[in-house]
């Protein structure tokens, strides 16, 4: 037996409500790492947090591929580990391995069914990278731009994403300018995340929307118009950024996150002038989901891999250490506290 600190969802912060870290509370418990076959006891080196989690936190997460998460249980989601007991054939002691149903805990018993084994010469050797650049955000990013952004070389295209500092977004405005748009501007809420997607990233400009007014900032560093917007947030923010749009742009829908402490369907509604903007200006809005283009992955972190060992796309991260700050690490996130992916580290 042996002792595992594990984190239980404590209490749920209702649909409308705003989650804060003691909604989560972290135990400790005997666990037994006795292995039935096909199974391995794995070491957890990091968890992910992200923000379709919020949905989890609720008793209907509104998705059907999403179930809540379930009072007083171990919290799941992506994590990252190595093996270090194995009754699995596929899966030998020392391999390092991922999964989407990682449980929040030091140490956990996995069924291998649910783990894929990762390179670690494809991260580079940086493990986290498997959570964020490398894995379902860096895919997000990549896959959006390619199924539903239209970017064309040559054709001179603006490309504005919101929630460029984070993980997706900040991944997402490299691809843009790696595939030819002519101008990439990130909207975030920091004059210093503007100011790393400029200097660090490459960005054309970036502009702090809690600062003055968006829609001018977007005119002035958008003269010839938004051609392929990258929506992370919903909201005023798109409402502005879509009101600027030309006509034949491309929205990627990759998420709402302004909206997800509100009791609304997902896409949650549009104003009724964005609605006519969108349908007036015959710009597309089609939802993207990443989960849907699983047969594109393996190639898609190829491509990701190699841009990142070679410094094409830089990666961000903010690491926040230790299974106790991981309900802190979440809602931090989810109001802005990381630049570039948050990631926790649990162990070395
Ligand atoms: N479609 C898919 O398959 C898919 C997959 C992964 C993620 N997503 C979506 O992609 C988006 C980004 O996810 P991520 O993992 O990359 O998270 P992230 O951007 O790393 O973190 C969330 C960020 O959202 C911003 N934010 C929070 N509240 C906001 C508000 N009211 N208005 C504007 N910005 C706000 C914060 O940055 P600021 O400092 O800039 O406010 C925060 O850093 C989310 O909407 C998520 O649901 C979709």
């Amino acid at each position: 037996m042996l002792n595992v600190k594990r984190v239980v969802l404590r209490s749920r912060p209702g649909k409308n409500g705003i989650p804060v870290p003691e909604n989560f509370r972290v135990d400790e418990v005997l666990e037994s790492s006795e292995l039935k076959e096909g199974q391995v006891f794995v070491r957890t080196l990091f968890l992910s947090v992200d923000p379709y989690m919020r949905c989890r936190m609720n008793d209907d997460t509104g998705a059907e591929y999403l179930l809540p998460w379930r009072l007083e249980e171990c919290v799941d989601g992506g994590g990252v580990g190595v093996v270090e007991a194995s009754k699995n054939q596929s899966l030998s002691v020392g391999a390092v391995v991922t999964s989407f149903k990682w449980p929040w805990q030091t140490y956990s018993v996995m069924d291998g069914s649910l783990l894929q084994e990762v390179d670690p010469e494809m991260a580079d050797g940086h493990l986290s990278y498997v959570l964020g650049a490398l894995g379902m955000p860096g895919l997000t990013a990549l896959l959006g731009v390619r199924e539903k952004g239209h970017v064309t070389p040559g054709s001179h295209q603006t490309m504005v994403i919101s929630g460029a500092a984070g993980a997706c977004g900040s991944i997402a405005g490299q691809i843009g300018r790696l595939d030819g748009c002519e101008r990439v501007v990130g909207i975030c809420g920091s004059d210093q995340k503007c100011q790393t997607l400029v200097t660090e990233l490459g960005f054309t400009a970036g502009i702090n929307y809690k600062k003055g007014d968006i829609s001018s900032a977007l005119r002035e560093h958008c003269p010839a118009g938004i051609d392929v917007y990258f929506d992370n947030v919903g909201g005023a923010i798109s409402d502005a950024v879509i009101s600027l749009m030309n006509p034949g742009g491309h929205v990627i829908l990759c998420g709402q996150i302004s909206q997800y402490n509100k009791d609304l369907p997902y896409p949650p509604p549009l104003s009724e002038e964005t609605q006519e903007t969108l349908h007036r200006k015959n710009i597309t809005r089609e939802r993207f989901v990443v989960l849907n283009y699983m047969e594109k992955h393996a190639e898609g972190l190829t491509q990701l891999s190699h841009w990142v060992k070679t410094g094409q796309i830089k990666v961000l991260e903010t690491v926040v250490n230790g299974i106790e700050n991981m309900g802190e690490a979440f809602c931090s996130m989810m109001t802005g506290g990381n630049i570039g992916k948050q990631v926790v580290k649990i162990s070395d």
